[in-house]
């Protein structure tokens, strides 16, 4: 573990000087079942990255049987329930061990195998991380899909990577509300002909439909015993893909794999968050995100470390919950969203001040950039300016943090991600692709690869080249602007392509465009993000309909149905306003930044709109809004 500021500075200038060697020193502190012949190879312009080279391992060895003989009843996972008078369960690591290798039986009784892809939709209980650890056991690719998302979302998920199984649940809890998981899957799979075998974990009891590829999860568990070798995993073989939004309608499955994403997401969650032996961290993140796969699973278990698990949502039974846990279980480490921070602040700090959060030592943030009234609160109400707050930037696509501080080891700077992890080589571009040099604005972009880089899309290289690579040739493209300070701390600006974080959810426009536009009466649409003060972002869409005079009430309505049913309640427009026309350039690109600017009311900002083919619309626009 990195311990002091000198440290932090050697192992950088280690990592850049001569990545190979660095991150094979830190990969060898793992359990590989043959040692890899050669730590990189890469190219950015195929693209290919490829990361310790003929190794063979399985990252749940790591993350479990190496723990058996130094700490078998140390707890790995705590989980609380959505309800605070329900069961708290705590599995020691070699409970956890024996219910991972039980299941990951009972997935290769059902005919699972190396290399299958078995989609995982299921609620924040301890089987779901049990779940994500059976398959990774087996070498079957987990492809979890939140279980937010609507049925048309998961069956394109499934159907994306050819799933041939699904597990999921009879339903969830969350809040006040049970969700009917089941019948979501049903009708998903009503699409889908790759998955020949459904296991249902029974959580809230309630009555589903039978069909003929279901299986109840704890009878087929009865059925197996929990001996099971791990299988056999070459460094770069697929653990999981995991789905997140483009600006197409077609989400990207990325693609991770064993061994470098094994060992970056240890080091990272080794050295960000400082955790000690006796701590208890709790993320409070859905495993459904990479946050999750990276932050809640895999990154503390192959550390040893208690990693906690809520089912719950921040505001039932009160809007105290997360403080009441935190006192309850104690936490050390406390690891949430912005919005989460931002919706909480709103209410009287009373209900943070009446819990005791002394155990707190360490507070995190994820998922947007933190503003300065936020980060304030927290460390005030939440930290008593007593606990080191690491504002992590990164992407799905990323696997894990690449610029963050060490809690405690480098210095912070409210609303700064600040400096770029060890062998991570960030560089600020303008416009025209050449780097700034020093203190400056501009595209952030990478250099260099880092151990859990995704490696693909799921069948779809070429949009993968494109997305990432193709931009400014040479360089990792995430997508993101930043500026520069002139320490080199970098502080995250927000998106420069067309994805909007709403609630610290990726959501790309164009998916919520076509969703719109399956509307009989709707011709065309425009969807934009514009400043909440608790959402971060919110979306605004612009909505062209074949007839003016019909009636908006009900068609607003039904837009939002649309987009919840074909992507998901998050993704619903906050604003819908029925327009003659939309901004456009002469060429017939529509004017987003215009669009933009007219949603946040920024209405002196939006520059010459006299170049437009249509400008009087921006005029339209304006009356509707006030
Ligand atoms: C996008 C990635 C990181 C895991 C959860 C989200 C934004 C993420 C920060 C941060 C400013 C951030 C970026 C990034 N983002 N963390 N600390 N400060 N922005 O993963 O859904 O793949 O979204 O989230 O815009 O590109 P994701």
């Amino acid at each position: 573990m990195i311990k002091s500021l000198s440290e932090f500075k050697q192992a950088k200038v280690q990592a850049e000087e001569n990545p190979g060697g660095f991150w094979s020193e830190v990969a060898r502190e793992f359990h590989w079942k043959s040692p890899w012949k050669q730590t990189l190879d890469y190219d950015f312009s195929i693209p290919e990255v490829k990361w310790f080279i003929g190794g063979k391992l399985n990252i749940t060895e790591n993350c479990l049987d190496r723990h058996l003989a130094t700490q078998p009843n140390k707890t790995a996972i705590l989980f609380e329930p959505n309800d605070p008078t329900g069961e708290v369960q705590r599995l020691t690591y070699k409970e956890l061990h024996t219910r991972v290798c039980q299941t990951a039986n009972m997935l290769r009784a059902n005919g699972a195998k190396k290399g299958d892809r078995i989609c995982i939709y299921m609620p924040m209980v301890p089987e779901l991380a049990i779940a994500v650890l059976a398959c990774a056991r087996i070498g079957a690719i987990h492809s979890v899909v939140f279980a937010g998302f609507s049925a048309t979302a998961l069956a394109a998920r499934i159907n994306d990577a050819s799933c041939s199984m699904l597990l999921t649940a009879d339903g969830g809890f969350r809040g006040a509300k049970t969700i009917a998981l089941k019948e979501i899957a049903d009708e998903a799979l009503n699409s889908c002909s790759t998955v020949n075998c459904c296991l249902v974990l029974q959580r809230t009891q309630q009555e589903v439909q039978w069909n003929f590829i279901d299986k109840w999860w704890h009878e087929e568990l009865e059925k197996v015993d929990d001996n099971c070798s791990a299988e056999v995993m070459d460094s770069e073989d697929p653990l999981f893909i995991l789905y997140t939004s483009g600006s197409t309608g077609k989400p990207k499955g990325m693609v991770h794999t064993c061994g470098g994403y094994m060992v970056y997401t240890a080091y990272t969650f080794k050295n960000v968050f400082q955790c000690q032996p006796n701590d208890v961290y709790w993320c409070t993140a859905d495993i459904g995100w990479i946050t999750g796969h990276s932050y809640i699973v895999y990154g503390p278990l192959a550390n040893g470390s208690t990693t906690v698990m809520f089912e719950g949502v921040p505001s039932y039974p009160a809007l105290d919950r997360f403080w009441e846990v935190c006192a309850k279980h104690k936490i050390t480490h406390f690891y949430t969203a912005p919005t989460a921070i931002r919706a909480l602040e709103k209410h009287p700090t009373s209900l943070v001040e009446k819990h005791d959060l002394s155990s707190l030592k360490v507070l995190g943030s994820v998922g947007e950039p933190i503003n300065a009234e936020a980060w304030h609160w927290y460390d005030e109400h939440v930290g008593k300016h007593n606990c080191p707050i690491v504002d992590t930037w990164w992407q799905t696509e990323t696997g894990g943090i690449l610029i963050s501080s060490l809690a405690g080891v480098t210095p912070q700077k409210p609303t700064f991600a600040t400096l770029p992890l060890p062998g991570v080589q960030t560089v600020l571009l303008n416009n025209e692709g050449d780097e700034i040099e020093g203190e400056g604005e501009g595209i952030l972009a990478i250099k260099h690869p880092w151990p859990s880089i995704a490696r693909t899309i799921w069948g779809d290289h070429e949009r993968y080249k494109n997305v990432y690579f193709s931009a400014y040739p040479g360089y990792y493209f995430p997508g993101d602007g930043a500026l520069r300070d002139a320490d080199g701390n970098y502080r995250i600006t927000g998106r420069v392509d067309d994805v909007v974080i709403v609630s610290g959810h990726n959501l790309g426009t164009a998916p919520i465009e076509n969703a719109i536009n399956e509307h009989p009466e709707v011709v065309e649409s425009a969807v934009v993000g514009f400043p909440h003060d608790i959402k971060g972002n919110a979306l605004c869409a612009y909505v062209i309909v074949r007839d003016m005079g019909v009636d908006s009430i009900s068609i607003e309505k039904e837009i939002r149905e649309e987009v919840a049913k074909t992507i998901g309640p998050i993704a619903k427009p906050d604003r819908i306003l029925i327009v003659s026309g939309l901004p456009k350039t002469r060429s017939g690109k529509i004017m987003r930044r215009i669009l933009r600017k007219l949603a946040a009311g920024e209405y002196d900002q939006l520059g010459d709109i006299s170049t437009l083919l249509n400008p009087e619309v921006v005029e339209e626009i304006k009356r509707q809004n006030s």
